[in-house]
């Protein structure tokens, strides 16, 4: 490194705030910090805002409507269809542009104007329905990143049938977990895809979730292996090209839909083994996904806009399709792994497609840091305007790794906060508003009233650390856990709110601090939920997996820190008599895990114990668990029915 280099990193090290780039703050879709101001003062009018970005049928006749406290329902009246929005609405003016760049793992390439995406997403609509499903029915999706995952998903939304799609690296458990939950009896899947250049079979997995379907299924096979995967067809189970080829040009009518019919169900983890199933609208999510995707990412039409998730979690939900899509811009969508076949696939892409805006997780920066920036230095990144991060905090490290050698140091960057059940960015700062500091995510957005409280409901002052909460309601947020309401009253309402006084306050089960400016840093869950690498795992599902395995008395996850993933999976397991610990013992253990949530899981430890440490009512003391596997000095074990446990697994734990 040069001196003047040398000079550049210690200066950059040491700073802790960064101002938005004045390049960027000239153009930008939102630059004015009244803003915030604007939507407090008009509350809740403000969202009209947010909806202003969408195309009615019918206008609303109210903004919010509250008088059954916590189910809120927005823009009441108002009738809409998201695949129109998405799609029919652009067609006049963007027709020709750029819906969707794919690139697949081994290179090839597909693309889709407005236009194609358009006919697509209607023949498919044809041939969904013409298997039968019907207005409200759930519709299944088991795919990896492929286009016809956002076609088939918009297709559902243009018959008003709510879409459920699986992560395709969830086990076939889990997939069947899903569609019982839901009663879906449709499923859209694939027979296989690559990674690292290999085929993997899919389809195997998806028919082993079958078996345990309750509902008899119809489904939906794309072959998108061609001849590296032979497969067969099951009874009831069609090829997606042959269904669509006998609906060539069909078009269908996109159903016009109440603002609050359900635009899509996404399950997701919870402190309980059953996962949740999270209830999204059409005109609250679609305003909010379409209004985040404006305000914080500055998403422009004539953008090459790259948010490099998968679509089968929220982010690729809310910010690889329904955002981007329906602000008529070109979203990318990437198939396979970052370092396949070299550590600069990323890169490539940013500089092949001119890619302006893009939007990863802290872990797969913390994986280019430590690649090296030798990788992003062979592409011209210049196209590059905003570059955005969420899932999980990121470390001030990656922050500025990120803005130094992936923006140039002319790119602001968005550390957004926000979950499946909030629908979009929640807590962010405004890219040319205010100033970054990394680390911190920033103030909530404007018109959202997220704030830190203690145990008791109290607002911790500046420099403290309190509990997250939101105590008004926002148009994404989640309405209900599907077909359980008493459990959405129970996991989000019931720690802060006060029925009596009908307050009600929204808890997402985060602890943070804050800072004399209203910054909020996000320190991690309070609940027991594992964030692995950006991916929210429940331990008790975890849990139920490993007691699962043949040999397993009883076990204990928690998540210990990892310098890669964030956090990384420990398992804590008692044996039954008669079962040696051991390597064997270990194996069964993890692909238990595996096959019963997916690679995902997979325990980065297993320490096999005779005992849990637990309190005297019996209750496994996870946080205690935590502390070994940190390494951490640990609290209080004074409460413990058998403290001495602890140094013995402590042992274990360090021992190797
Ligand atoms: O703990 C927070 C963390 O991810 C959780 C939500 O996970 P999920 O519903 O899977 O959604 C992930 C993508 C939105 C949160 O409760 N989280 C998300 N974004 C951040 C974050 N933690 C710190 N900083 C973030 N920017």
């Amino acid at each position: 490194m040069s001196d003047e280099e040398t000079q550049l990193e210690a200066r950059l090290e040491e700073q802790d705030s960064f101002e938005p780039p004045a390049s960027f703050v000239e153009g930008a879709n939102v630059s004015d910090p009244a803003i915030y101001d604007e939507f407090e003062e008009n509350w809740p009018e403000c969202w009209e805002r947010a909806a202003d970005l969408l195309e009615w049928d019918e206008p609303y006749d109210e903004v919010l409507v509250d008088d059954d406290e916590p189910f809120y329902e927005w823009f009441t009246g108002g009738k809409l269809n998201a695949s129109a929005n998405c799609l029919d609405r652009h067609l006049d003016d963007r027709g020709e542009e750029l819906a969707i760049q794919w690139e697949g793992e081994l290179g090839e390439t597909r693309e889709f104007t407005y236009e194609e995406l358009h006919r697509e997403v209607n023949e498919f609509a044809a041939v969904l329905r013409d298997l039968g499903v019907e207005e409200d029915d759930v519709v299944t999706m088991y795919m990896p990143m492929i286009p016809e995952l956002p076609i088939a998903m918009l297709a559902c939304a243009r018959i008003g049938a709510p879409h459920s799609v699986v992560f395709a690296g969830f086990s076939a458990d889990a997939l069947a977990t899903r569609m019982n939950s839901a009663d879906s009896e449709y499923l859209v899947t694939c027979d296989g895809y690559y990674r690292r250049g290999d085929p993997l079979d899919h389809l195997s997995k998806a028919n082993e979730g079958l078996e345990d379907a309750e509902r008899e299924t119809t489904t939906v096979v794309v072959d998108r292996l061609g001849d590296d995967l032979d497969h067969e067809l099951g009874e009831n189970q069609h090829d997606y090209d042959d269904l669509v080829a006998e609906q060539a040009g069909a078009v269908v009518e996109p159903v016009v839909r109440d603002a609050e019919d359900m635009l899509f169900l996404m399950y997701t983890s919870g402190t309980t083994g059953e996962p949740k199933g999270v209830k999204h609208t059409t005109g609250g999510y679609l305003s909010y996904a379409a209004w985040t995707s404006h305000a914080v990412l500055d998403v422009k039409p004539d953008d090459t806009y790259w948010c490099a998730a998968d679509i089968g979690w929220i982010t690729g939900h809310s910010y690889i399709v329904y955002g981007p899509l329906a602000l008529g811009t070109t979203s990318v969508m990437y198939e396979g792994t970052p370092d396949y076949p070299e550590k600069d696939r990323l890169w490539e892409i940013v500089e092949d497609y001119g890619v302006n805006q893009l939007y990863t997780a802290p872990t797969a920066i913390r994986a280019f840091m430590k690649w090296g920036s030798e990788y992003p230095e062979r592409h011209d990144l210049s196209s590059l305007r905003l570059l955005g991060t969420v899932g999980e905090p990121i470390n001030p490290k990656a922050w500025k790794w990120y803005y130094k050698h992936i923006g140039n140091e002319a790119c602001p960057i968005v550390d957004t906060w926000w979950q499946t059940e909030t629908g979009g960015m929640m807590i962010t700062t405004l890219p040319a508003i205010g100033e970054m500091k990394p680390g911190s995510a920033g103030p909530p957005l404007p018109g959202i009233s997220a704030k830190l409280v203690d145990e008791t409901g109290e607002e911790v002052a500046p420099g403290e650390a309190g509990y997250v909460v939101v105590d008004r309601p926002w148009p994404g947020m989640l309405r209900t856990l599907y077909r359980n309401d008493e459990r959405f009253i129970d996991e989000y309402w019931s720690a802060y709110s006060d029925e009596e006084e009908d307050e009600w306050v929204y808890f997402p089960e985060d602890g943070a601090k804050i800072d004399d400016d209203g910054y909020i840093t996000i320190l991690g869950r309070v609940d027991d939920v594992i964030n692995v690498s950006g991916h929210r795992l429940g331990t008790m599902e975890i849990e139920s997996a490993v007691v699962g395995v043949e040999g397993v008395a009883e076990a204990a996850t928690v998540g210990g820190d990892h310098e890669m993933k964030g956090e990384a999976v420990y398992v804590y397991a008692i044996l039954e008599d008669g079962y040696e610990p051991g390597e064997e013992m270990e194996q069964a253990i993890i692909e238990g895990v595996e096959e019963a949530i997916g690679p995902i899981a997979r325990p980065e430890k297993v320490v096999f114990t005779s005992e849990l440490p637990k309190t005297r009512s019996g209750k496994i003391m996870r946080r205690l668990l935590e502390d070994i596997a940190n390494d951490e000095e640990l609290g209080d074990t004074s409460t413990l029915r058998n403290p001495d446990v602890v140094e013995d697994i402590q042992g274990k734990v360090s021992g190797d």
